[in-house]
């Protein structure tokens, strides 16, 4: 009998491997996608379901406030302080109050079967995002996340297939995209100064210790994750600006990948450090190795290293390496060398490039972004989602983008578990990677 992909899925990497060097995985999947990026027809007027309104889901609540032409007409979240407040910010924009979902955490499935809603965006936890976006999909609606987007590869596949099938956008709301350094780096790459790409790096490098042990917030759902895998969890704030500057599903694609972790142990001593030998925090067994790292091989032989690193203390740091034959971009702090400018073997640094290569979209949209979440990239992410579905764009993210690089979290737990095997990624794309155009440089 032929497996199907999901019977495929759960034999694991080691059939994985055998299986793409036969080339049985491919013959497996339906039609290959299509070359060119989905896009759906335009909607003059935005109406958006929003499915947890935490600390994230607040924040974008705020900007689609000041985006024009999108309205949030319905909130959900399970704890309805929440979205008595969603309500009371979009009544004070002058807005209609939204019909509200406050029945539990299934009540997103009533909000998407009952609305008459184009786009369902969720900042819930990560277990809950694929749940929530499914449930979008088949309803009729596009459907929007948080990062990352699953944390399954059976995950990354319903995304893709449900997408397919209803014909409906399924974008993974990567904000890192849209920094301004990160951005910047696209537009020089786009511009050719750094010459080919032939390596990148990037990373989420940020002491959450503190966060993790909240009694509130992330603390309530984040450290869980801590506790039943090691690998890396967390992604695609390192992979997504790396991954448009390497043409990632548009002209190459991510090949396989190893990955390994080491000790845990920042979460262990933050616990003894901070609560009483009695406390349940003090029994809590982690799992996930404080350092991972992965490195991937793309299938045009470019290489990439993404770090995870969230228990131990250190400044903030997303990496953000991008290397050519021509010169190289390098973040934290931000940085570039461009063979035959500047003085050889010494960084400029990147503000003195601002002037020539500040990306188009920062330029004009900086005032409005002011004051925005994560120093006004959220706003320029946002503006972007809501002008792709205003004007029946492409939108900057494909579904085949939120697989490729949440299917990340998956196959790092499986090199890691595995002595650092190398694992396939799937071509989301089956093929269509090939033909599909690099992502421009994007507009306001
Ligand atoms: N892109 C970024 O820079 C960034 C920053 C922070 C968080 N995030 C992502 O945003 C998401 C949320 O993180 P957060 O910091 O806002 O966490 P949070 O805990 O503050 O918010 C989550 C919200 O979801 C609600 N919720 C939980 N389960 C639900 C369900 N089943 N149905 C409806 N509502 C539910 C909670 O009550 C809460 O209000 C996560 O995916 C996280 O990774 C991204």
């Amino acid at each position: 009998m032929p497996l199907d992909r999901r019977d495929f899925l759960k034999l694991g990497p080691a059939a994985m491997a055998v299986s793409a060097a036969s080339g049985r995985e491919s013959a497996a999947q339906p039609q290959p996608a299509s070359s060119l990026p989905f896009a759906a027809p335009p909607i003059p007027l935005v109406r958006i379901g929003m499915v947890g309104i935490g600390l994230q889901g607040g924040s974008h609540l705020e900007n689609f406030l000041k985006i024009p032409g999108c309205r949030v007409t319905a909130v959900c979240d399970v704890r309805d302080v929440r979205t008595t407040w969603a309500s009371q910010q979009i009544t004070a924009a002058g807005h209609p109050a939204p019909a509200v979902y406050t029945r539990g955490p299934r009540d997103f499935a009533r909000l998407c079967d009952t609305e008459d809603l184009d786009l369902v965006f969720t900042a819930t936890p990560w277990e809950w995002h694929v749940p929530v976006m499914l449930a979008a999909m088949k309803a009729g609606k596009h459907a929007a996340t948080e990062v990352p987007a699953a944390m399954t590869l059976e995950d990354c596949w319903a995304l893709v297939e449900t997408a397919e099938k209803t014909r409906r956008h399924a974008v993974m709301m990567e904000n890192c995209n849209y920094d301004r350094p990160e951005m910047m780096a696209f537009h020089m790459v786009r511009k050719g100064v750094f010459g080919e790409i032939v390596h990148a790096e990037g990373g989420y490098l940020h002491d959450l210790r503190a966060i993790k042990f909240e009694k509130q917030d992330e603390g309530l759902w984040r450290r869980a994750w801590s506790m039943k895998i090691d690998g890396n969890p967390y992604p695609t704030h390192g992979l997504g600006p790396i991954a448009n500057c390497l043409d990632i599903n548009r002209g190459d694609r991510f090949d396989y990948l190893v990955s390994m972790s080491g000790p845990s142990r920042g979460l262990h001593d933050w616990a003894r450090e901070h609560f009483p030998a009695d406390a349940p925090e003090r029994k809590e067994r982690y799992t996930l190795g404080d350092v991972n790292t992965s490195l991937i091989k793309t299938a045009r032989g470019k290489t990439v290293m993404v770090q995870h690193c969230t228990n131990l203390p250190r400044p903030y740091s997303r990496i953000h390496v991008v290397q050519g034959t021509k010169g190289m971009f390098q973040g934290y702090p931000h940085r570039a060398y461009i063979e035959g400018r500047g003085k050889e073997h010494q960084w400029q640094d990147w503000t003195t490039l601002r002037d020539e290569f500040d990306h188009p979209l920062w330029r004009e949209l900086e005032a409005k972004a002011a004051g925005a979440g994560h120093g006004g990239m959220d706003y320029i992410e946002d503006y972007r989602l809501v002008k792709c579905l205003r004007e029946g764009l492409p939108t900057d993210m494909t579904v085949y983008d939120a697989a490729a690089l949440s299917a990340v979290v998956d196959l790092s737990i499986r090199s890691t578990g595995a002595r650092a095997r190398a694992v396939d990624v799937p071509d989301f794309t089956r093929g269509g990677w090939k033909a599909t155009p690099p992502l421009d440089l994007v507009t306001v």
